[in-house]
Order: structure tokens, then sequence, then C-alpha cells
């Protein structure tokens, strides 16, 4: 786990809490067994297209998506562009199994996956090298006291911004009224770095069209949460 400092607001183990839930179906175990250590993301060392992927692929595009959940929003971006490379990083377990199947299914060889925190994997990044950064649906963490738990906050934002390329994209979507206030109030205090991509309020209230839909999301929705989608452009 993490070697920072209490305290310090990217203390990574602190932004989790548990990492296995359910027990494991057979399925779900194998794919754990055989395909996550074909497709994991080595515990040491560069994480980069080319020391992932093979010398040939250092100069594709690569997307990092943060808490990945089940998988489905980066097994179908992965689809979708299959000559970019992905990343993903969730520390829950049976997530890490979801995605899995996911990638089995679909006959994915695009995707690495870290099955821990994210930021651990981020500070492993070259700077300057990510395309898309994906943060969708953080955990809330909706009491005040727990404000520096969240994802969206100024440690990992210093982080989000030196490891994107310029003109690289930061994803986010939130149907948590406390979380969206405190995440446009981060924001705003990096402006100098980001581009908000907008021109009218549709954009943050539309899901774009080669987003696809996460499965916490479509429970918001089902629930009948509004969402909000906002992308930001690294200047
Ligand atoms: C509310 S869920 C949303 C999951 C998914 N993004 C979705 O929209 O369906 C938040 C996810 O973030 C993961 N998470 C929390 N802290 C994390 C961290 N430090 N690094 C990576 N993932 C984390 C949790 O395990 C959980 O799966």
């Amino acid at each position: 786990m993490s070697a920072n400092k209490p305290g310090d607001p990217t203390t990574l183990g602190r932004l989790y809490g548990r990492s296995v839930g359910k027990k494991l179906r057979d399925g779900q175990r194998r794919l754990v067994e055989e395909l996550l250590p074909r497709i994991e993301i080595p515990a040491e060392g560069e994480v980069s297209a080319g020391h992932l992927f093979g010398a040939a692929h250092a100069d594709r595009p690569l997307h990092f998506e943060i808490g990945f959940g089940g998988g489905e929003h980066l097994a179908a971006r992965a689809e979708m562009l299959p000559d970019h490379r992905f990343i993903g990083a969730e520390p829950f377990l049976n997530g890490v199994a979801q995605a899995l199947a996911h990638i089995e299914t679909h006959g994915l060889d695009n995707i690495r996956l870290h099955h821990g925190d994210a930021l651990d994997l981020l500070g492993r990044i070259p700077d300057g090298s990510l395309d898309m950064l994906y943060l969708l649906h953080p955990d809330p963490w909706p009491k005040a006291r727990h404000a520096k738990r969240r994802m969206m906050s100024d440690g990992p934002l210093e982080l989000f911004a030196r490891k994107l390329a310029p003109g690289g994209e930061l994803r986010f979507g939130t149907d948590h009224p406390v979380y969206l206030r405190h995440a446009l109030m981060v924001m705003r205090r990096h402006a100098g770095r980001f581009d908000w991509l907008v021109d009218a309020p549709a954009d943050w209230s539309t899901r774009p069209g080669d987003w696809p839909a996460t499965r916490y999301e479509a429970k918001a929705i089902g629930a009948g949460h509004e969402v909000w989608y906002f992308r930001y452009r690294r200047r």
C-alpha cells in the first residue's frame, strides 16, 4: 500500500475502504487466476504504453480510468478505440473480475489492469504522457470531515495535471450534488491548467455520445438522479 505520510492529500490507502466483497464465482476466480496475471500491470517500473504493450506501441495514445468499478466503460472505450491503449485501476476485486469478463468476452487486447490504488499507479506514469483520464462517479465521501478522501482534491488534481499531455482530457462524472459543488470548487483552483470544454448547460447535463454509461450511472438514473458530465482539456 501507500508509503505516503499521514495527512498528505495524496495518501492513497485512505481513499478507499473495502477491497473484497462477495465471494467470487468459479468463472470469476478462473479469470482472476488465469487472465489477470497476463494483463496485470507489474508492481514496479514505468507505466507507459511502450513498457506495458511493447516498444512498437510506445506512441499509441494512453487512456487511464480511475476506479473503473465493473469495467464496462473501460471495455466499451477500448473497443471503440482499438488503436489506443488503456489502463484501469480498481481496488475492489469483484470489480476487477467483472472487468476481466468484459475483456475476455470482447477479446480486447488493448487493456492492462491494476488491482489497487489509482494514485499509486498514476505516480509511475511519465509526466505529460496521458491522453485521457476518466474519473467517473468517484466515491462521494459526503461528510465534510471526509472531504480530504475525495479523489477530486488538490493533491490528486496536481497529479492529473502533471500526467496529462498538453491537449489531453480529463472526464469527470457525478450524480452527487455535494461532490459536484466540491469538484467545481477544486477545478476553479486549478483553472490555470485546464479549459472546461463547455458551450451551454446541455454540455454538462447530457452524456456525450463517445462516453459510454457506467453501471453506477445507470443505477443513479434509475433512481431518478440527475447526472453531470464534465470534460476538461489540459492546457
Ligand atoms: C461509486 S464507484 C463507481 C464505479 C464506476 N466508476 C462506475 O461509475 O460504475 C467508485 C469506485 O471507485 C473505486 N475507488 C475508490 N478509491 C479508489 C482509488 N484510490 N483508486 C482506484 N479506485 C478507487 C471504488 O472501489 C469504486 O469501485
